[in-house]
Order: C-alpha cells, then structure tokens, then sequence
C-alpha cells in the first residue's frame, strides 16, 4: 500500500507528498503521517526548506466527510497546523485543484503558498454548519485583513489562484509546472535570506479594524442580516472578531471551542444531513450506462423549456430547441438572450461565456430536428391529448432508444406511457421553475419504465448539475404534492385573521427566502386558479384575487401591488378588504393569530403529507422528501427538511399539534397520517424509520 504521506528529496529541500485518493481528505492517517514528516524534515539537518504537495487531482480537499460528528483521534488539525507554522525552515505549499477547509487552513499555516492558476481555495466549513477550526480565520486574516476573512469564512466560496493572489493570500501564481516552481520559490526564499515567514507573525493588515472595532462590528452585522436565525455565519463572524481582539493561540482555542459546541448542534447536523441526503438521492439502484447521452432536443420553448435548454447549454450540451413554429421558438429564444444579456449586465456571468452557452442552443420549427436526439424532453402546454399526439410523434421521429421525458407537472404519467408503443423508455423529469437555476429535478418512472432509463435519466440530471429525486406518479409528485398543503393553510389563515404579510413574513422566519403569497405573486395567481378549478377545488381568497384580474408581479398586483414593473411587494389595502370581505361571508370572527402559530399550520401539514407520500410508497425514503425541499422550494438547508426538522421537533408534538388543528378548523385532512402517530406512538423517528429500512435490505 502506498503511505498517505511521503517525502523526497530534491538535494537540500525536504518535498512532503500527499497521497490519499481521491481527494487527500484529512483522515486520521494523512494528518498523522504530515505531522511526523514536517517534524522530520524541521529537525534534519540537511534540509533547508520544505514543500507540501499533494499528488492526484487536488491539494487537500478538506475534512474526511466520514469522520463527521465522530470523535478525531489526534493529532488535531489545529495542533498540526501551529507545528507547520512553527518550523525554523521555510514552509512553501503547493496548491492545485481544490484546497479546501482543514486543507486550506494547512496551507494558510505554510510560510508561503504557491498555486497553479487553475487552482482554487475557500474555506467552506460555514456550509456544513461549522468555522474554520484550525485558526483558519485568524490567519487568513493576517494575510488578507479580517473583512476579506469575513466575506470568505461567512459566504463559504472559493476564491481563484488570481484572487488569492491579488489578495495577498498566495505568493506566486504559475501556469504549469508546479512543483519543480514551488521548490524553485523554496530555494528563491533561501537565497534572498526571507527565511520562515510564520502566519501569525503578520499583522500589517489588522491595525485598521483594531483601531475601529466598533466599525468592523457594524460592518459584520450588515453583512450577518442574510443569515437570521443560523448559528454558523454568527460564529465566523466571532472568529474573525478574535483574529482583531485575541493573541492568536488564545483565538484558535476560542475557535477549537466554537467548533466543537457547533459540531454537536442541530444546525451542523441538519446541513451535514442534507449533504449525505442530496448523495443518497442522486443514487440509482442500477448503474448508469457508461455511454450517456449527448444529443439533446427541448420539445417547447416556453417558461420551462427555454430554462431547461439553458440548463444543458451551461454544461456545455448542444441542444435542439423546438416549437411549433420557427416563430414560435424565435419568442423563446428571445427570452433565452435576454435572460443570458441579464446575467451579464448583473456580472454573473462573463460575455463570452454566455455567447458559448447560447451558441450551444439550436431553434427550430419542426420537430424533425428531435430525430437524432438521445434523450428528448417535452416541455408543451399541459394538455393530456397534446401530450398524446407529441409523444406518438416523436416515437415515429426518434430512434428507438431515444429516452423520451416528460416535464409534466400535474398529469398522470402512467397515462401518457399508455400513449407509446414502448413505454420502458418513457420518465418524468420534472424540472422547477426556473429551471436553470432550481436544482431539484423529480424523475418519475411510470409503471413500465426501465431502470436503465431510471438511471439515465438521473445521470443526465446529475450532468447538468441538478439534483435528481425519484418520486412515485401521483397528483402533484413529491413536492407539489405536499406544496399543497401548505397553500390550503395560508389561504386559511387569511379567511382566520392573518393578512398576507403576516403569513409571508412568517414564512421567512422560519427561513424560506419568500413567502408562500409572494411566490404565488411571481408565478401567476392564474396557474393555481386553472388547477383549482380544473379539480373542482374553492379557494374563496385566492379565487377572489385572482377573478378581480389581479395575476400578480405581470400584472402589477396580486396578493401585493408592485409599482412600475418593480419585484417588490407592497401591502395593498384592496386585498385586505376582499379579505375581510370574505372572512365575514363566511361567518368566521377574524382573530390575531400569533407567528409560531402560523408556521406549525403551515408546515405541519406539509410533514403530514410527507409521511402519506412514504406510507404509500411514492417516496424511496425521508431523506428524499428533505432534498426535494431544500432543492426545489427553498427550505432553509440549516433546518434539514422538513422531515429532519420534524424528528428534531419530536413527532409527538407534531401528532398532538395536527390533532388539535384538525378539532379546530374542522378540517379532516389534517389528521395525522398513520405512519406519524405510529412513528410517535413508538418513540421512533423518520431517520430511524430509514435506517431500520436499509438495514432490512428494502431498495435504496
Ligand atoms: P409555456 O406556456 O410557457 O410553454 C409551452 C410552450 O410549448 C409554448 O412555447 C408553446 O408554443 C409550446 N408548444 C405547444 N405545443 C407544442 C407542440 N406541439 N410542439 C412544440 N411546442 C409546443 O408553459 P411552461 O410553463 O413552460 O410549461 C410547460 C410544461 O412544463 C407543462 O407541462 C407544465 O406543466 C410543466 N411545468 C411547468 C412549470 C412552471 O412553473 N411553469 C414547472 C414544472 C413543469
């Protein structure tokens, strides 16, 4: 077996390799294994300077995501990283591919860091709700300033080898070689007598910010009042507050602290869940064929299909773009350059690029140009005998392995594989609006679909980097299935008191970006009157805004009025009286209705509904439902999930509050499913559920 850490030689300086595919993650054994080789090489004689450099595709990647929440035998990253920094030679590391987390801090200790352009940094621990613990702040803070510090620990993004460079956090940049440059930077060191360069000995760039502590703090709230509720970004704020107020050894300690009391909490838990979640979902019960697809046609240029071209074009997919008419393609690819020409004037999205993508993009007026695609997807109006007639066209069009999917939202998939001749390459892939941006994708196999199809169609999400979730064909799949739920109870506690900011604002508490009114707003209030009515269901508000014309943001008003083509909602007294109009109608005596209140009516039921969706076997596991929610409809990540957060709750709660809700609206519906109160009743939860259901071998 090859040792996770070597060293070699090249005449007087000491060159420590790391080698643990497929990242050089900081197990145990590397983190061992560099700390006896750095001792080493520092108390050798022969050697004047030492490299680290890791072999494979990255320098070290991060933490070893298997040693999560468990207890870390020593030698602890932070212990390490002061040895390193310690040395009485140079340090030079030598960074590619991604030096992330532990990996990065490791090479902030390094007395210098040479990078490869390609390479990219960051300290990422916020996203799995934890800090740098290493002192990765305070260092980065001597060798940046603690507002770069900030920005970079609190937001978690990598920063490129230019950036880093330009922010003094990398010494030399190089475009290839870049070992044999990083030993030449060694012997450079050497030679003009710079000698070791400890991290901590820096502190040129905190003076500002400690002469004005007060006005680091204010800038720190400012940029904290994005993350309400998260413990986190709160925590790096403090750890980088230390690098400003604290002697280093005695921040890092506070940091070894945090990172500890965070590490055991339910935010850190929760994210670190999503992350296991999102991979468990992602995975096919068959392989993948190792020949995906590359040729792709969109059947419909409108709101989804023009997003879903975009989608592929961004992971470099040419794709055929196809509507009923040339014309009719040319409105989407009208709306595809001006979505691509606003991503450029907001900076998000670099001229070029955005041409490459667009180029990628092919119109057409006829659906001929399906005929060579390997995987087509149909994105035309909701319509089951339109869908019938595309689908038995392009079963003519395509060739016979051509996996034929359907973006459909509502209508019964098993239906439209009865449309096709050989429904075993027929699948749902719903995509969310919009759908270059949203990165949940259900797949949803109809009865007779193949796993090979399964697998294809999860690979192809995964390509463009979606994040797919099989869900069983029912009215509504997963999400929308259980979005419902939560729409029924807004509109009823605006009959019972609430007004829609109120319910909206409740909403955003609990951590949504938006409220469940101001979504609708933004996607027509026309989309759920069609389905409300199409199943015979009465929303009296709802219907109410809707049939006085207003649409929502398109048409200037909704549940809000939006000034001058402007997105942002203002409370509308018009609305508050059809409101009050119709709570009267209906003899309800309009109440204050507290905010926590509103978020267990409007979230309860929606955990009820997920539990109905696994009873029924329409979901493969809770987990599942979660990254529906986190990746389809802005759940707050830090809370998990619903399902997450409802074994966090304590399903008894839960039960009790449903029952109460139930007595109290005279709404059966909302009675708890049977698989939550047996759950409940057995002091079980929904990840016990799971794992007991792995354990007895049913398919995951
Ligand atoms: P849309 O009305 O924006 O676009 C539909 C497009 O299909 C139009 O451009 C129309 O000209 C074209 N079309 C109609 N018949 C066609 C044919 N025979 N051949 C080729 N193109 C044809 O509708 P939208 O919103 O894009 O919805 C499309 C599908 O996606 C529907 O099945 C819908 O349920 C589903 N969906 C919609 C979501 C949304 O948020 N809008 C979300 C997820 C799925």
């Amino acid at each position: 077996m090859i040792p996770p850490v070597s060293v070699r030689y090249d005449a007087d300086i000491a060159i420590i390799v790391i080698n643990h595919p497929p990242v050089n993650a900081l197990s145990n054994t590397v983190r061992a294994g560099l700390l006896d080789a750095v001792e080493a090489a520092d108390s050798s004689a022969e050697v004047t300077a030492i490299v680290i450099s890791c072999a494979g595709r990255t320098f070290i990647a991060g933490a070893d995501v298997t040693e999560f929440g468990k207890p870390r035998q020593p030698p602890a990253l932070a212990d390490l990283c002061n040895t390193v920094e310690a040395c009485a030679k140079p340090v030079v590391a030598a960074l590619h591919g991604t030096a992330l987390g532990g990996g990065f801090e490791i090479a902030l200790a390094c007395h210098y860091r040479v990078a490869i352009d390609t390479a990219s940094m960051g300290l990422p621990e916020v996203k799995l709700g934890l800090i740098p613990g290493a002192g990765g702040a305070a260092r980065l803070a001597r060798l940046a300033g603690a507002r770069p510090a900030l920005a970079l620990t609190l937001k978690g993004d990598r920063l490129s080898a230019s950036a880093a460079l330009a922010q003094g956090i990398v010494d030399r940049v190089v475009g290839e070689d870049l070992l044999s440059s990083a030993i030449a930077f060694a012997r450079e060191i050497i030679a003009d007598g710079r000698g070791p360069r400890p991290t901590r000995a820096i502190d040129t760039h905190l003076a500002g910010d400690r002469s004005d502590l007060a006005a680091f703090d204010s800038h720190a709230q400012t940029l904290l009042a994005r993350y309400h509720g998260q413990d986190a970004p709160a925590q790096c704020a403090a750890s980088v507050r230390r690098a400003l107020t604290m002697d280093i050894d005695s921040a890092i300690a506070a940091d070894r602290e945090a990172f500890a009391a965070l590490s055991q909490g339910d935010q850190s838990r929760a994210l670190r869940h999503v992350f296991f979640s999102e991979r468990l979902a992602g995975k096919s019960d068959h392989a993948a064929p190792a020949d995906l697809p590359s040729r792709v046609a969109i059947l419909g240029a409108g709101t989804m299909g023009g997003g879903i071209a975009m989608a592929f074009a961004a992971a470099g997919y040419p794709v055929n773009l196809i509507d009923v008419s040339a014309q009719a393609t040319e409105a989407g690819m009208v709306r595809i350059r001006a979505n691509y020409a606003n991503s450029v004037s907001r900076g998000s999205l670099r001229e070029e690029e955005a041409q490459l993508r667009l180029a990628r993009i092919s119109p057409h007026g006829a659906r001929e140009a399906a005929h060579d695609a390997q995987l087509v997807i149909e994105a035309v109006f909701e319509d089951m005998d339109l869908k019938r007639e595309v689908f038995r066209d392009l079963e003519r069009i395509c060739a016979a392995d051509t996996i034929l999917a359907t973006n459909t939202s509502a209508l019964d998939v098993d239906q439209m594989a009865g449309f096709l001749q050989d429904p075993s390459r027929f699948v749902g892939m719903h995509f969310f609006s919009p759908a270059n941006v949203m990165k949940l994708c259900e797949i949803v196999p109809n009865q007779a679909t193949s796993e090979g199809t399964i697998a294809t169609a999860m690979a192809m999400a995964r390509a463009i980097g979606k994040v797919p979730v099989i869900a069983g064909n029912c009215d509504g799949f997963i999400g929308n299935r259980m979005v419902a739920k939560r729409s029924a109870q807004a509109e009823r506690l605006l009959q019972e008191g609430a007004l829609p900011g109120d319910v909206d604002a409740a909403i955003r508490d609990f951590g949504f970006p938006m409220g469940p009114l101001q979504t609708n707003d933004m996607s027509g209030l026309d989309v759920g009157y069609a389905i409300r009515k199409r199943r015979g269901t009465h929303f009296p508000i709802a219907d109410r805004v809707a049939e006085s014309g207003r649409l929502g943001q398109k048409t200037g008003a909704g549940y809000y009025r939006y000034a001058n083509g402007s997105r942002q909602p203002v409370d509308d007294p018009v609305v508050a009286e059809i409101i009050e109009d119709v709570s009267s109608q209906l003899g309800i005596a309009r109440r204050q209705i507290d905010r926590a209140e509103m978020i267990e009516r409007m979230i309860f039921p929606l955990i009820n509904e997920g539990a109905r969706i696994l009873e029924e076997g329409l979901a493969r596991r809770p987990s599942d439902i979660d990254v529906v929610w986190i990746y389809g409809y802005g759940f707050p990540r830090w809370r998990g999930g619903p399902l997450f957060h409802a074994d966090l709750m304590g399903l008894p709660y839960i039960v009790e509050r449903l029952e109460a809700f139930a007595w109290q609206t005279g709404d059966a519906s909302l009675e708890p499913a049977q698989l939550l109160t047996h759950l409940a009743a057995t002091g079980s939860t929904f990840a016990q559920w799971q794992e007991a259901r792995i354990l007895s071998g049913h398919a995951i």
